[in-house]
């Protein structure tokens, strides 16, 4: 049986190439997916591309060798499939398509969740792309369970898969659900059931047990890890470990506190202005803070400033401190 792999999920406005440049040197995960290009009427040109997601001039591949998977949204099925090719001619190997966004403005314009009212245009996205990529390009698809209910759950997902999708994750919660805990794992493994491609299971793993379950309820094999891997940066590293039966041990916040100085300096090197790096590890310790006292305190300590170069003293000390205890 092929080893058990684990995706990083796409995060619009938090899992950028920094952040997935900092969370696969990590380790653990097996490959990662871009935040949401959105396709309206124009075609993107190559410098949006490579802005949105950089990995394409580098063999689709972070730093650390994780490949990196496109991912896009959109309704219009023509013109997603001449952007699509756009992607491939500048690099991209993998497409993955949205049908889960639940963004207002985005679903206002028929993009995202809202497709899952109606699946035949589902179907019909997936076969144009399917028919207009060369045939050496997976294509994959993200699901949520419905939009207002869960009543066509099993029609989306066989749309995409009859479509011609090679694999599809399922986002275990309707649009209107949210966020709201629980998410509905027994969904996917009913999903799982029903189609003939491969099912990634994601939703709700914030810790080692929450994959343990959600490989037990839904019945895959592969989990896609989002606001979890953010919130514990080692949690796929963790889960790695165990599943090589190897000790699991959490990472000690001085070596977080290196993570995080690392992740300041990657920001930096993208952006080297004040707001960029400031406002991401603002965001950052924001929901890191969730689980480690630690980030609260650090958060604390540059909430109100704004200058790059203050923080960058604020966060070596702090790793200093962190090492010292
Ligand atoms: C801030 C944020 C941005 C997201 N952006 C995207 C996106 O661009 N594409 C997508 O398919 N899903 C997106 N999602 C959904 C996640 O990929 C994932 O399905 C969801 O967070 C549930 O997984 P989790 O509980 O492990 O976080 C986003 C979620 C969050 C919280």
């Amino acid at each position: 049986m092929p080893t058990p792999r684990l995706i990083l999920a796409p995060m619009q406005g938090l899992v950028d190439d920094v952040m997935r440049d900092l969370l696969t040197r990590i380790g653990g995960f097996d490959e990662c997916v871009s935040e949401f290009v959105r396709i309206t009427h124009t075609v993107h040109s190559r410098p949006t591309w490579l802005k949105y997601v950089p990995e394409i001039a580098s063999a689709n591949k972070t730093p650390a060798g994780v490949p990196c998977t496109v991912q896009l949204l959109g309704s219009d099925a023509e013109n997603m499939a001449v952007n699509a090719l756009e992607a491939v001619r500048f690099g991209a190997d993998k497409i993955d398509l949205n049908f889960g966004c639940p963004a207002p403005t985005v679903n206002k314009h028929q993009g995202g969740a809202v497709l899952l009212k109606e699946p035949e245009r589902i179907f019909h996205i997936v076969q144009t792309l399917r028919c207009s990529l060369p045939e050496h390009i997976p294509l994959t698809a993200k699901m949520r369970l419905g939009f207002d209910d869960k009543t066509r759950a099993l029609e989306c997902a066989a749309a995409i898969a009859d479509g011609g999708a090679c694999g599809l994750t399922v986002h275990a919660r309707t649009k209107v659900e949210g966020y709201e805990p629980p998410a509905h794992w027994e969904w996917v493994d009913k999903i799982r059931r029903s189609v003939g491609i491969p099912v990634t299971a994601n939703g709700d793993v914030f810790d080692l047990q929450d994959y343990l379950d959600i490989r037990r309820v839904s019945g895959c094999r592969d989990v896609m890890l989002g606001r979890g891997a953010v919130m514990r940066p080692d949690l796929a590293r963790r889960i790695k470990l165990h599943l090589r039966g190897e000790a699991a041990q959490e990472a000690g916040f001085a070596e977080i506190a290196g993570w995080i100085n690392l992740f300041f300096d990657l920001c930096l090197a993208k952006e080297a202005n004040n707001k960029y790096p400031v406002a991401r590890l603002k965001q950052w310790l924001g929901m890191m803070k969730k689980v480690y006292p630690q980030a609260q305190e650090l958060f604390e300590r540059i909430r109100a400033v704004k200058d790059a170069d203050e923080v960058k003293g604020i966060l070596l000390r702090f790793e200093e401190e962190q090492r010292g205890r």
